[in-house]
């Protein structure tokens, strides 16, 4: 299954999010814990210039709690400061306060030497779409912030949100465009659904699912459907279909309808937590 990809504004969205990272001292980066590696774009590396990184993990409550830990300790060896949250329900979020006091400690510093007191960290949050940093914000900011307005000179055009006497954010999100060559990420991004549909086939996609599932983890289709386990992933689709009840007129399988089941049982973590990709 080939992916195509429509970049559309990349450049200018480049351009832009250029622009914003001269304002702010730390990029909070989030990507999809499931797929840590195919959701995070290389390209903020160049971006961020120098600027402190936090890397959060979100949806970490859909992804392998073992395989999560690993890429915690991948990243945290590549210099993110790197945590686990569930925007949510909240879980994880208020310690990126904490984070980001840590990953700024330098910045601190240095203003103290210059007899610059409290002056407030300013952070932006980027990710590919539905990585999920609207509802990160919103957990993150909750109902104490007040929005700022622009003040002249220096953050014209922009809203920030004051968190508390410490931290700004700036008010819209960073959006970052996927790795567009590699099919493989193509592929970890629509099993999550962060490609269109229209971009693939379902029938296609829940079978590479399937593929996926019985090396990673064998038994996990079988126990969740309630049916005879099999290595072959027709079998198991069909087997899928007849427990659902995914038949058309004239007796014949709905393949369609049962790959339907399938991808949104995994998407919406009902078949239980689930990694994609492991670090190397
Ligand atoms: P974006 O701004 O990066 O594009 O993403 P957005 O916040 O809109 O989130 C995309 C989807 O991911 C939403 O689901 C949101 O609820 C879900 N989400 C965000 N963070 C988490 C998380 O930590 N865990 C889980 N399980 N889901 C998360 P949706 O189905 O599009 O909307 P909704 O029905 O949940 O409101």
């Amino acid at each position: 299954m080939q992916f195509q990809w429509y970049p559309g504004h990349m450049t200018k969205a480049k351009r832009a999010m250029q622009e914003d990272i001269k304002l702010i001292d730390v990029i909070i980066e989030l990507v999809d814990a499931r797929v840590p590696y195919s959701s995070k774009n290389p390209d903020i590396d160049q971006l961020a210039n120098g600027k402190s990184r936090i890397l959060l993990m979100n949806k970490y409550d859909l992804a392998d709690n073992v395989i999560t830990d690993e890429w915690i300790k991948y990243y945290e060896n590549k210099g993110y400061f790197v945590a686990k949250v569930n925007s949510k329900n909240g879980r994880g979020v208020k310690v990126v306060h904490d984070i980001i006091q840590k990953a700024c400690k330098e910045k601190i510093e240095r203003d103290r030497k210059r007899g610059i007191l409290n002056r407030p960290i300013r952070a932006m949050i980027v990710g590919i779409p539905n990585v999920g940093k609207s509802t990160f914000i919103n957990s993150f900011a909750g109902k104490a912030c007040t929005k700022t307005g622009n003040k002249p000179g220096v953050t014209r055009g922009k809203q920030w949100i004051k968190l508390n006497k410490s931290v700004e954010l700036l008010d819209t999100p960073g959006i970052l465009w996927p790795k567009f060559e590699d099919q493989q990420v193509g592929l970890n991004l629509a099993f999550i659904g962060s490609i269109k549909d229209e971009l693939y086939n379902i029938y296609e996609l829940s079978l590479l699912l399937i593929k996926y599932l019985i090396e990673a983890y064998p038994e996990v289709t079988a126990e969740f459907y309630d049916i005879e386990n099999s290595t072959d992933e027709v079998q198991l689709l069909e087997r899928i279909a007849e427990r659902r009840g995914c038949i058309k007129s004239g007796a014949q399988i709905d393949y369609d309808k049962a790959a339907k089941y399938l991808v949104d049982d995994f998407r919406s973590g009902r078949m239980g937590q689930i990694s994609l990709e492991r670090p190397c």
